[in-house]
């Protein structure tokens, strides 16, 4: 059988701009990351799936060298990221836009100046320079005239693709997003799916989005990797997980409770019998 494209796309991937290899890394008894290897493709959206604690924010956290392995390599770009110190690490962090899951903008800080901020800290730009390039992002984002507001006075949805202005300002080469749905209702999410599409286009950005919002990941995929306890189940192209017959694969793809979740369901006898009599 001849490869499919998305085989074919696989098979002749250029080299990955971000790459771990065998990353473990454990905080106390909490194992959150074991041997984990995955291959960031670049110009491409790499989904990163998996149920809350599974390791994803852990694993990001290791791109940008905010954590340090205890085993394995992480590198970017031809870098050895875990072996940078905290002066080198910086050119990385300007070259890495991060949406953090609490991706909270600074209250005391006007929406112009929580997008201007890595601006005023990593370039040279003017103060009308600055201005300009805010105010384009704002446009681009889909929040036009609100650089004076303060984020407040944002509804929620507007507040993230404020956060998501901050998060590319500097036209990065890699833009992280942890979580960039949660807690928006579908249309929202909708709405942040279609301008992280957008963004990659525009920028020619690589993206990596951490998300248990399968609707989501399935929009806005080119790749697709699936964490369970630390460790890769799966990875690959969409279709390699919509044709899956791995058990918590298609459990998590339909939001299916599986025996040892439902497990924690199931009260004792004597507390059912006090709820019957109430
Ligand atoms: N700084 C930390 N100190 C101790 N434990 C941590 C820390 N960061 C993460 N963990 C633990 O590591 C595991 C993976 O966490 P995380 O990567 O945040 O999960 P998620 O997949 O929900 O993003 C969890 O058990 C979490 O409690
Ligand atoms: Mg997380």
């Amino acid at each position: 059988m001849p490869p499919t494209p998305a085989q074919l796309d696989h098979a002749t991937a250029t080299t990955p701009i971000i790459s771990l290899e065998g990353v473990s890394k454990s905080f106390g008894d909490v194992r959150a990351l074991h041997e984990v290897t995955i291959q960031i493709p670049p110009g491409k959206t790499t989904v990163v799936l998996g149920p809350s604690g599974c390791g994803k924010s852990v694993m990001l956290k290791h791109i940008i060298g905010l954590l340090k392995p205890d085993a394995g390599t992480v590198t970017f770009d031809g870098q050895r990221v875990d072996r940078l110190r905290e002066h080198d690490l910086n050119d990385i962090r300007t070259r890495v836009g991060f949406l953090f899951q609490q991706g909270a903008l600074f209250d005391s800080m006007t929406v112009g100046q929580n997008i201007g901020f890595p601006l005023r800290e990593h370039s040279e730009l003017s103060f009308q320079e600055r201005k300009l390039r805010v105010d384009r992002m704002l446009e681009i984002v889909g929040v036009p005239g609100t650089a004076d507001r303060m984020p407040a006075e944002l509804s929620g949805g507007q507040q993230k693709r404020v956060a998501l202005a901050r998060a590319v300002i500097l036209e990065p080469d890699v833009v992280l997003y942890d979580e960039p749905t949660t807690g928006l209702d579908p249309i929202r999410s909708d709405i942040i799916a279609r301008l992280i599409q957008r963004l990659q286009a525009r920028l020619s950005l690589t993206s990596v989005v951490v998300t248990h919002d399968i609707t989501t990941a399935f929009k806005i995929a080119d790749t697709m990797v699936m964490m369970q306890n630390g460790h890769v189940l799966l990875s690959g192209p969409p279709s390699n997980f919509k044709s899956s017959d791995n058990d918590v694969i298609r459990r998590f793809l339909d939001g299916d409770a599986g025996p040892d979740e439902l497990d924690l369901l199931d009260p004792p006898e004597d507390s059912l019998a006090k709820d019957n009599h109430s």
